[in-house]
């Protein structure tokens, strides 16, 4: 949808970038820019940076950038439009009359409203005289009723297109079954059929009370146990946890992260509706982000297998990274949640919430039983990793409680132990900054480049492009001179796809061209590729016409010479050029 420029300007210019983004982010003044830790990616030491003189944002350790508009994109996950309206709401606008928004929303309705009508049909079929196995098998695994019915449970048939018949009943195509993953296509025949089939069926219901996907699992044996809608236009897996709808209305002090559905509605069963699980897939930051919104504590009841001991240890640190205080349940004598309810009720369960561990005691503890501290050797060892646990730790007072504590463990002298643990402080910080260049390096030489694909092919031309266009996006008059020849240059002159793309865009925009113009025809990835190029030219003192030229005439010499099928003048030119 395209709103007219002056309506966007409008909207950038009541939405400050710095005051948008402050709401997110703690930003700290740097100079005349800001900077915060990036909500985009998990880091330590503050690389997301605020130019508030060209209303941009950049990560230098991640890469992400933008405008106002692509920050409320990628923050809110909306598309350009939906990102529009909430900043146009925010500054009190009126969104100009076009009639397309209608049609977003329309779109959006119509998913969730399918969503529902399948929800709703497969629990009608757990009724079903076919749906025998189905029933029995809540059954041995304890569910009752009263379950069932709250979690919204079905059953989708073993059949080849039962779902997609009734549907395209209710008046939905094809096309639009696929797109919420309820129908896959056959390639060979070309027949759509049922996506899930045989599975007891899990929906998916976002905070608002929206079916936005479904998880299924196998009755028996066989793979994929479960099977999960893939991201669709009104759902992504890395951002929703399955039962926050529940859990969000139910915590005020902590949330129980499980990673399984059957552990949460187990839990749930026990008494406690503030239990939450990932999607089949690892914790992401952005959910992560989500319940700190809604709690303080997290209470992990991972499984207790070696897989649950590893994703525990990915999601600590994204949890504390939000402000989350984290807790680790101890479960012995069963694999997971749903086990240890089933095995020993819901009361020894309290027990265990009530008596769950702080992450750093659980965390030093995994180190310390690895290894036999009466033999000197393991005993070093120990206590190098340790320290390498205690150097992550952010405040001063927790990381001086626990080297004493573990100083005392060891029996060593803790002064010696915070020397080790302030070394390795100051070794991580370097090689996090390391870490931020070499990927900035390896960005900029292209390396598995994403976005300008031809970028290695032609790296010389690639970056004379970018050049270009960091300083036609900081002097758009510019622009200007090349629309009126005065400056020779055209999108034919570039050798990579995407920076003419760019080029193109940039060209066909009216006079005050900027990064709002562009989101609405790039991605929010090709948005922040953008952004970088205009970030690296402001870093720069030179970006008049002059230097402009130079980087056009570098661009020029890169050009492929148009072959005369004459094989001698080919090379003479070849060396003609190379003389020049
Ligand atoms: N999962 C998945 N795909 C699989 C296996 C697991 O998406 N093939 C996800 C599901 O969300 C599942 C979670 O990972 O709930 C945890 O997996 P697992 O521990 O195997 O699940 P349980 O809940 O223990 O499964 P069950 O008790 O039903 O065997
Ligand atoms: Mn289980």
């Amino acid at each position: 949808m395209k709103f007219p420029h002056s309506f966007i300007e409008e909207v950038k210019y009541r939405n400050k970038i710095d005051d948008v983004v402050s709401s997110y982010v703690n930003l700290r003044r740097a100079g005349s820019n800001y900077q915060g830790l990036c909500p985009f990616h998990s880091e330590k030491t503050p690389s997301f940076t605020i130019f508030p003189n060209t209303e941009t944002f950049h990560c230098f350790g991640c890469g992400a950038g933008g405008d106002v508009i692509s920050f409320i994109m990628r923050a809110e996950n909306l598309e350009y439009p939906g990102a529009v309206e909430l900043l146009a709401k925010r500054a009190g606008l009126n969104l100009p009359d076009t009639g397309e928004k209608q049609n977003e929303t329309q779109k959006r309705e119509r998913f969730l409203s399918m969503n529902r009508e399948a929800a709703r049909f497969f629990n009608r079929m757990l009724y079903e005289s076919h749906a025998k196995d189905a029933r029995e098998y809540l059954t041995s695994r304890g569910l009752t009723p009263a379950a069932v019915k709250r979690f919204g449970l079905g059953y989708a048939p073993d059949s080849f297109d039962s779902l997609r018949k009734y549907m395209r009943g209710l008046g939905y195509t094809d096309d639009e079954l696929k797109t919420m993953f309820l129908c896959g296509r056959s390639e060979r025949t070309g027949n759509y059929y049922d996506y899930f089939r045989g599975r007891v069926m899990f929906p998916i219901i976002d905070s608002f009370g929206n079916v936005v996907a479904f998880g299924g699992r196998l009755l028996g044996d066989g793979k994929p146990k479960y099977l999960n809608s893939s991201d669709t236009p009104v759902f992504k897996k890395s951002r929703n946890l399955f039962a926050l709808n529940f859990a969000r209305k139910a915590c005020a002090e902590q949330l129980i992260l499980c990673e399984g559905y059957m552990d949460v509605i187990a839990v749930n069963m026990a008494g406690f509706p503030n239990a939450v699980a990932t999607l089949g897939t690892a914790l992401t930051p952005e959910q992560a982000r989500m319940m700190a919104k809604y709690t303080k504590k997290v209470i992990l009841a991972y499984d207790s297998d070696e897989a649950g001991v590893k994703a525990a240890k990915r999601a600590i640190p994204m949890l504390t990274e939000v402000g989350l205080e984290v807790k680790m349940l101890r479960m012995e004598g069963a694999k997971d949640p749903d086990e240890f309810i089933k095995k020993y009720g819901a009361t020894r369960f309290k027990t265990l919430l009530d008596a769950s561990q702080g992450r750093m005691d659980y965390l030093c503890e995994q180190v310390l039983r690895k290894y036999n501290l009466l033999l000197p050797d393991e005993k070093t060892k120990a206590s190098a990793e340790l320290c390498h646990v205690l150097a992550e730790v952010r405040s001063d007072v927790e990381r001086e409680i626990y080297i004493t504590k573990m100083a005392e463990k060891l029996s060593v002298d803790p002064r010696s132990m915070r020397n080790d643990v302030e070394r390795q402080r100051r070794r991580a910080a370097k090689e996090e900054t390391a870490e931020v260049r070499r990927k900035i390096v390896s960005d900029t030489l292209g390396y598995g480049d994403r976005i300008n694909r031809d970028f290695v092919k032609n790296a010389r031309a690639a970056r004379a492009e970018e050049a270009i266009l960091g300083i036609l996006l900081l002097r758009p008059e510019l622009l200007s001179d090349i629309r009126r020849g005065t400056i020779a240059l055209a999108p034919t002159d570039f050798l990579t796809d995407f920076n003419r793309r760019v080029l193109e865009a940039l060209l066909a925009s009216d006079e005050n061209t900027d990064l709002g113009v562009l989101a609405s025809d790039f991605s929010p990835d090709e948005i922040s590729r953008i952004t970088r190029m205009q970030v690296d030219r402001a870093k720069l003192t030179k970006n008049d016409a002059d230097v402009l030229w130079d980087h056009i005439r570098t661009l020029k010499a890169e050009a492929p010479i148009a072959t005369t099928g004459d094989a001698l003048a080919d090379i003479r030119e070849l060396i003609n050029k190379k003389k020049k």
